[in-house]
């Protein structure tokens, strides 16, 4: 079943994306938590007080199997995620599995010449563009846009961190786009010399033996470097949303990646700017939140900021998908999670098709047929131990140095 125009799911988005059907949206923009080893939280007095979100990322966060599925089903996926796990720890592994399910979810429901914006800043901006380069294809890449802004203090340490990345994706080779331009910076319009009859400012440029005529109001094209004022204390939009988004910032993609009637979707909408956006521009929306004060927070800016109500339907239930598959999801996908892809003989990482499924204490020593007693060893460990004990196999593997 399509999910209907204006609708907003508070619940765990994953859930939530495995129920919405294929090719159903136009446009993703996602501001997920980055990994910033902080828990934010709304101001007290604030409208948007009561919602808050933690983003500190344990081994504990992830649904274990999603290590086994992603391992099992895409390889290559898994090989980056790990990367980003050598590198920058257990820490930063676990937050790119809960992306990477995500985020695999989200190709399936785009559809084929709709585009995605995943917005984030240089803390994990590095291993998610490879995520997202193993998902919707490096050819499909198209910009990555920086964000600066000038709030928040200098730093002495270094040079001050201003700005946020968002890299653009289209899904295929016809994603949809739509030029955007801007004014002039101040100190750039003094080359604007020549006015026409209709009293317009423009200067000429010459390319290939040919005059050609630039417009002071038709502005210039937008780069990939966007200068947007940040959420200050004195702006009108600012709702106390911790993590919220400037207007314009939203305006500018849904309108570079969208058509009127087009179905915008954001699974992280927080205080719902890119859905304002969406319904200011006449696209159609859907929006997901796992903080139940999202639905909330649409309905005053709703009303505050487009001036006026309009039916929302707020979801708290699983969409049902007309083509879900069934699940190969079972006790080796979980088990090669809890073991993080290590193998509990030799202690060395495998891909998933490797592991063989073993009785830690063998049914014929009285060990139970249960998943307590079930474990994941390489082929070579499992016909090593045969139907005997781990302490077994642990002196076979020291005597032949591989464990010490
Ligand atoms: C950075 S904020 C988004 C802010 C938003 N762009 C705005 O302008 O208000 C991230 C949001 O993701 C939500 N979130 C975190 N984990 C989630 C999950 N698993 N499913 C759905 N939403 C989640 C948080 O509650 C938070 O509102
Ligand atoms: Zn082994």
């Amino acid at each position: 079943m399509p999910v209907k125009n204006r609708t907003i799911f508070t619940r765990d988005n994953i859930e939530v994306l495995r129920g919405m059907d294929s090719a159903s949206v136009d446009l993703i923009y996602l501001d997920p938590p980055f990994n910033s080893n902080r828990h934010y939280s709304a101001p007290v007095g604030s409208e948007a007080a009561g919602a808050s979100f933690k983003d500190a990322w344990t081994f504990e966060d992830t649904d274990a199997a999603w290590w086994g599925e992603i391992s099992e089903a895409h390889p290559a996926l898994y090989k980056v995620i790990d990367a980003g796990g050598a590198a920058g720890g257990k820490g930063d592994k676990s937050y790119l599995i809960y992306m990477a399910a995500r985020l695999l979810e989200m190709h399936r429901v785009l559809k084929e010449n709709g585009g995605i914006y995943l917005h984030c800043d240089p803390t994990m901006s590095h291993s998610l563009k490879m995520v997202m380069d193993a998902i919707f294809g490096k050819k499909n890449f198209q910009n990555e846009i920086i964000w600066h802004y000038h709030t928040g203090g200098a730093s002495k340490r270094r040079f001050s961190r201003k700005h946020d990345v968002l890299l653009f994706y289209g899904a295929g080779p016809y994603y949809r786009f739509n030029v955007q331009t801007e004014d002039y910076r101040e100190d750039k319009t003094d080359h604007f010399t020549r006015t026409d009859k209709q009293g317009r400012k423009y200067r000429i440029r010459r390319a290939a033996g040919k005059d050609y005529r630039y417009y002071k109001d038709h502005g210039r094209v937008c780069h990939d470097v966007w200068e947007i004022d940040s959420i200050n204390a004195r702006a009108k939009e600012r709702i106390g949303y911790p993590t919220q988004k400037p207007l314009a910032l939203l305006r500018r993609v849904v309108e570079a990646s969208s058509d009127k009637g087009c179905t915008v979707f954001d699974p992280f909408c927080g205080c719902a700017t890119t859905l304002i956006a969406a319904e200011m521009l006449g696209r159609d929306w859907v929006g997901i939140d796992i903080s139940p004060r999202a639905a909330e927070l649409i309905k005053i800016r709703a009303e505050r900021e487009i001036g006026g109500l309009f039916p929302i339907i707020h979801r708290t239930d699983i969409p049902k998908r007309a083509d879900a598959p069934k699940r190969s999801r079972n006790i080796r996908h979980i088990l090669f999670g809890r073991q993080e892809g290590l193998c509990k003989g030799c202690k060395v990482n495998f891909p998933f098709r490797n592991f063989t499924l073993d009785h830690e204490v063998p049914l014929s020593k009285g060990g139970a047929d249960t998943d307590d007693n079930l474990q994941l060893l390489c082929g070579f460990c499992n016909s090593v131990k045969g139907g005997r004990s781990m302490a077994y196999l642990r002196a076979q593997l020291r005597a032949r140095k591989i464990i010490p």
